[in-house]
């Protein structure tokens, strides 16, 4: 008796000093850093990480399948799109989850703060030792070899095996910063225009707004409905400056702008050192081509992240203030990216059901390809054994848009395309890529994963488009271009949908690849570039390819597919 009783002491002394060490199992991993990064030297063990936890979603399964309900126009739910507390249903996590992580937490003398509407986000700091400690992580720096990049992360972190299921990852741990940068804007000048009285107002070295609007019959009406807006995204200090109005628009208020908004320390100087190519070509040619539509640009700064700018982490910033939107604008297109490589496996999939979240909301999330052909968002910096997927492209639930020159179009060159490693193919591609895969038999089998999500979906031009930028003026190209064009396209789409009393397009690929498809551009020529020892990477075709998508707007024909 006396004996037990000192024991049962013991142990209660054992656990108000430290917690009981709960079993612990490997969560995510890797075998090495990304490419070109090796391990230089510990982190020392009072440097202050800023961690990311994302908890289960209760319902994942119920939000995709909800997508695609909302999504696919045979569907009796089609457009009949939830409300930011519905959607908010399946993305939060369970009472138990919230409860068992915060407990596990506060055992250990942490507190978090929650990040999203429907908390499935928190944020934590403590200190790498502690770090180490908590998730039998080994945190270290590494260091890029060609760009002198530097991050601190592990190869490996565990979690309680009883958290298993309520606690889906921490971030950053095992996903790396691109040590290249995240702006896929090349500057290289295509000068490809043929100047002939075939290609009415695109008879110069330099693409307009009258252009664009020529070449996939773009209306210059102004958008009539309450409303409609479409948001821009604006990353790594990248901030617009001036609009082109006058010169490109003389039709439309010279006064207009965008409505700017700040995450994370997003700022907006308006000093024309600050002026950011990438910033000014999205708002141009989103303002200069959706006549009236309102936009807002979102800057995310990079103040959650102590430790490191990771665009992961932007990317989330924007999805969640997007999410917790009543009314979000029903078109969001970001010409920034990553390449799958860097990013961990569950971090994409959380990403990726944010924007199903969006989906389900009506909104239209729309990506730039990427500009290294296949060989990610980086040729010729980037080497490559195997070719890489540029991510987000490779999530199944937002619009990828590759790029396209000369007319009549051709595929560009530097656009990416390809297939995810991460995400399968998603149904409703499933014809369009199995075409594709018949036609290329044995060409670059080994170096890409013929069951992934195909990427891109769609395409626009994206060569020598006549920017305004620090007060001068030049031709930027890049599938940047691209996707505020095709965004400009659905977003007057829209209005003209609103005004009929009907829904906006929402997650835009379900009708895409089945009865929008016939109103696209369908580019059968040219081919993306290859990395490394590779010669070409992949070849348009009738029909979806890996470099084009499905092709490119044309208005009326759209406007035709949905019965406007
Ligand atoms: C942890 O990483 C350091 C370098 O940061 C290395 O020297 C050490 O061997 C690693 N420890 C374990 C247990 O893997
Ligand atoms: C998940 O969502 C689906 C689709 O809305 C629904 O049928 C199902 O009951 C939900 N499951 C749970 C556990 O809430
Ligand atoms: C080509 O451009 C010139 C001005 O550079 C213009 O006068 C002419 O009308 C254009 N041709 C066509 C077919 O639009
Ligand atoms: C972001 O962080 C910087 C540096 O700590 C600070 O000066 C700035 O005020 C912060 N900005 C915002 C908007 O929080
Ligand atoms: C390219 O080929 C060379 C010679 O065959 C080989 O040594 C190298 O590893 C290859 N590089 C890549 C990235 O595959
Ligand atoms: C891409 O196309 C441009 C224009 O034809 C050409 O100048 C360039 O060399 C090509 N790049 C590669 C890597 O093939």
């Amino acid at each position: 008796m006396f004996t037990t009783a000192l024991l049962g002491l013991f142990w209660a002394a054992l656990s108000w000093a430290k917690p009981m060490r709960r079993s612990m199992q490997v969560h995510e991993s890797r075998t090495s850093p990304p490419p070109g990064y090796t391990l230089t030297e510990p982190a020392t063990s009072d440097t202050v990480l800023t961690l990311r936890l994302a908890l289960v979603q209760s319902n994942y399964t119920g939000l995709v399948d909800t997508l695609y309900d909302v999504s696919t126009p045979s569907s009796a739910k089609y457009g009949a799109y939830l409300t930011k507390e519905e959607v908010e249903a399946y993305m939060a996590p369970t009472s138990q989850s919230t409860s068992s992580v915060n407990a596990w937490l506060s055992e250990n003398g942490l507190h978090a703060t929650v990040l999203s509407a429907a908390g499935d986000w928190l944020s934590v700091q403590m200190p790498v030792g502690t770090a180490n400690d908590l998730f039998d992580a080994n945190f270290s720096i590494f260091t890029n070899s060609v760009t002198g990049k530097q991050a601190v992360r592990t190869l490996a972190y565990s979690i309680p095996i009883d958290l298993t299921g309520h606690l889906d990852l921490v971030h950053p741990t095992v996903s790396f910063p691109n040590p290249y940068g995240y702006m896929p804007v090349t500057d290289v000048s295509f000068s490809g225009l043929a100047a002939n009285v075939a290609s009415g107002p695109c008879n110069i070295s330099l693409v307009t707004p009258a252009c664009l609007q020529w070449l996939y019959g773009i209306p210059t009406t102004p958008a009539v409905s309450d409303g409609n807006g479409i948001a821009v995204t604006g990353y790594i200090q990248q901030w617009p400056q001036e609009t082109f109005l006058e010169e490109h628009r003389p039709d439309i208020d010279p006064t207009t702008t965008w409505t700017f908004v700040s995450l994370d320390g997003g700022t907006d100087p308006q000093i024309p050192a600050d002026a950011g190519i990438e910033a000014d070509l999205d708002t141009q040619y989103t303002i200069g081509l959706a006549t009236d539509v309102p936009v807002t640009f979102i800057s995310v700064g990079n103040n959650a992240s102590t430790t490191d700018d990771e665009f992961a982490d932007l990317l989330i910033d924007t999805a969640l203030y997007m999410l917790a939107l009543s009314s979000p604008p029903q078109v969001m297109t970001t010409s920034y990216g990553d390449d799958e490589e860097y990013i961990s496996e569950n971090l994409a999939y959380a990403l990726c059901s944010a924007y199903a979240g969006l989906g389900v909301r009506g909104v239209s999330v729309l990506f730039a390809s990427g500009d290294g052909g296949v060989s990610g968002l980086h040729y010729p910096e980037e080497t490559c054994t195997t070719f890489i997927p540029t991510f987000p492209s490779g999530c199944p639930y937002l619009t990828s848009v590759g790029g396209t020159w000369l007319i009549p179009e051709t595929a560009v060159n530097f656009s990416s395309g390809g297939f995810s490693t991460f995400f399968d193919r998603p149904a409703y591609q499933d014809t369009a890529v199995e075409d594709y895969l018949a036609y290329l038999v044995n060409t670059n089998v080994g170096l890409y994963n013929p069951n992934g999500r195909g990427f891109p979906d769609v395409a626009a031009y994206a060569v020598d488009f006549d920017i305004v930028y620090g007060g001068e003026e030049g031709p930027v190209s890049g599938t940047s271009c691209a996707s505020p064009t095709f965004a400009s396209v659905v977003s007057l789409l829209n209005d003209e949908l609103l005004a009929a009393g009907r829904p906006s397009l929402g997650f835009l690929n379900p009708w895409l690849y089945s009865t929008g498809m016939s109103a696209l551009n369908d580019i059968t020529t040219g081919n993306n570039y290859a990395c490394s020892n590779y010669t070409t990477g992949f070849t348009a075709t009738t029909g979806w390819d890996a470099v084009t998508g499905l092709g490119t707007p044309n208005y009326l024909k759209l406007k035709e597919a949905l019965g406007l």
